[in-house]
């Protein structure tokens, strides 16, 4: 009777402490991807690594800024894809068989920090090996000092494949099992004969790799063929990432006037970002005014007031792990100048040139192909250049990349397909001093999209900030709540 009134009670605790956790968990934004989708896509992974083979994924690193403070900290994208886990010092393996790590049979095992109190006070929950087995559903989950119990393991596969060992980790003294110690350990196991290739390790026994010789894959490769086709539930946060950027770049437009420094700019931003749950830009955010708007990964955003020029607002909500990347490029005070808006156009005709090769089937190269066309014949006409090849001085950067879970996704850059997520973003960047009509100079425009390829051709999906002269100017003259908040004296 006693004994199972201590079993009602421990059972009581154990629910309570379950539950609560389970409401913490489901009260963080934003959403999180579910844990099958994560299942599936190990499943996905391990289909396509060789026989008797095994990846391994370390957490990315702590970035110190300075003295005692780090940087926010971002999980690697390639273990969060496979896991769901988001904390640090953890690595995760994930086995092409079933392999037998103490007495459990598994294909899957990942490291995590084990539960202390006194740590959790100073940096919050940890999640330990128990919750992160039940919360993410991954078949093992050990403490980070179990490393040795995979030891054997290791040794009797044929293949390993990892990425290049994470540098520059801090060791941090008082804790054994942190990245530092996780990677030098593995760093001493026994392993199968080294092979390399650029951007991982393969430890192999002498030709075994069960490739066909024909195909060159790295884990690098693997990773791009799954993270470049978007599951719906990717595409479901993704999208929300984009429409939080592009609820933004609207109110901005409303409340925008050359008056404002381009940081104040890059506040109102980052404030909608925000407010809908997204906590951080997938980059730092680029606010270019006037000649600032020609620096293509401008960053620095210190001019102190935009004045009536172009303002390039390059800036990305990061949501649920995502990223957009939008880009907008509008006059400060309302209007754009006879020339602003004839270099505007021809960025526009240019982009809409890419946008339309985004069809199943196209060489990722097409859509650049069609905006360097458009951009190059645009420029002799104006008079800017004086042979089609100088084009790439005012037009220097890529028109397309991936993006998801990087903002420079990754992929393999072969045809596109649908469920691909790409940018489109040509610009024109006309430097002070260029070798063109002074009226030119200090004029910068990029317009980005991001477009999703379809079974048919393709959505953007970025199309709810608006792009055309007549809409921007339109949309600057409405009023935003932003200016009622009395920011400046
Ligand atoms: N925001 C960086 C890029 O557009 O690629
Ligand atoms: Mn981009
Ligand atoms: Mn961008």
């Amino acid at each position: 009777m006693r004994s199972s009134l201590y079993v009602q009670f421990f059972l009581i605790i154990l629910i309570f402490n379950i539950s609560l956790l389970h409401a913490q968990i489901a009260d963080v934004i934003p959403e999180k991807l579910n844990p099958s989708f994560h299942a599936s896509r190990r499943q996905a992974l391990r289909e396509e690594l060789p026989l008797n083979s095994c990846a391994v994924f370390f957490s990315n690193p702590i970035r110190n800024r300075s003295n005692d403070v780090d940087y926010p900290y971002h999980q690697d994208p390639d273990l969060y894809y496979l896991t769901g886990f988001t904390e640090e010092d953890a690595v995760f393996m994930i086995f092409k068989e079933n392999v037998k790590i103490g007495n459990d049979t598994t294909n899957e095992v990942l490291f995590v920090q084990e539960r202390n109190p006194h740590t959790e006070m100073w940096v919050g929950k940890r999640m330990g090996p128990y919750e992160a087995k039940k919360y993410l559903g991954i078949k093992l989950v050990l403490n980070a000092f179990q490393l040795d119990s995979i030891k054997s393991n290791l040794k009797n596969l044929q293949t390993i494949l990892y990425y290049d060992l994470p540098e520059d980790i801090r060791n941090e003294n008082y804790n054994k099992t942190d990245l530092f110690d996780l990677v030098n350990k593995f760093n001493k196991m026994e392993k199968p004969v080294w092979l390399s290739s650029d951007k991982q390790h393969v430890h192999a026994t002498e030709n075994s790799i069960y490739f066909p010789k024909d195909r060159h894959e790295t884990l690098d490769s693997l990773m791009g063929e799954l993270r470049q086709l978007k599951q719906p539930e990717e595409l479901e946060i993704l999208k929300k990432a984009i429409n939080i950027s592009c609820l933004a770049q609207i109110e901005v437009m409303k409340a925008v006037t050359p008056d404002m420094s381009e940081r104040e700019i890059q506040g109102m931003h980052e404030f909608i970002h925000k407010k809908f749950g997204a906590g951080e830009e997938g980059y730092p955010s680029i606010l270019g005014g006037g000649s600032n708007a020609c620096v293509l990964h401008y960053t620095s955003n210190n001019k102190n007031k935009v004045g009536n020029n172009l303002v390039l607002m390059d800036v990305g909500a990061e949501y649920g792990g995502y990223t957009a990347d939008v880009t907008r490029t509008i006059p400060a005070n309302g209007k754009f100048s006879e020339e602003e808006k004839k270099i505007y156009a021809l960025v526009l005709k240019a982009q809409n040139a890419g946008i339309e090769k985004c069809q199943p089937g196209q060489e990722f190269k097409a859509p650049h192909k069609a905006a360097l066309e458009v951009i190059s014949n645009g420029l002799l006409e104006l008079g800017i250049i004086k042979t089609k090849e100088d084009a790439r001085k005012y037009f220097p950067h890529g028109t397309s990349h991936y993006l998801g879970l990087d903002v420079h996704d990754k992929g393999n850059y072969g045809k596109l397909q649908p469920g691909m997520v790409i940018t489109v973003e040509p610009g024109i960047y006309i430097t002070e001093n260029s070798d063109c009509d002074k009226k030119w100079w200090g004029i910068g425009v990029r317009i980005e999209d991001d477009i999703l390829i379809t079974e048919k051709g393709w959505e953007n999906l970025s199309v709810l900030a608006p792009r055309e002269v007549e809409e921007i100017e339109k949309l600057i003259k409405e009023e935003s709540f932003f200016n009622k908040v009395l920011l400046r004296e």
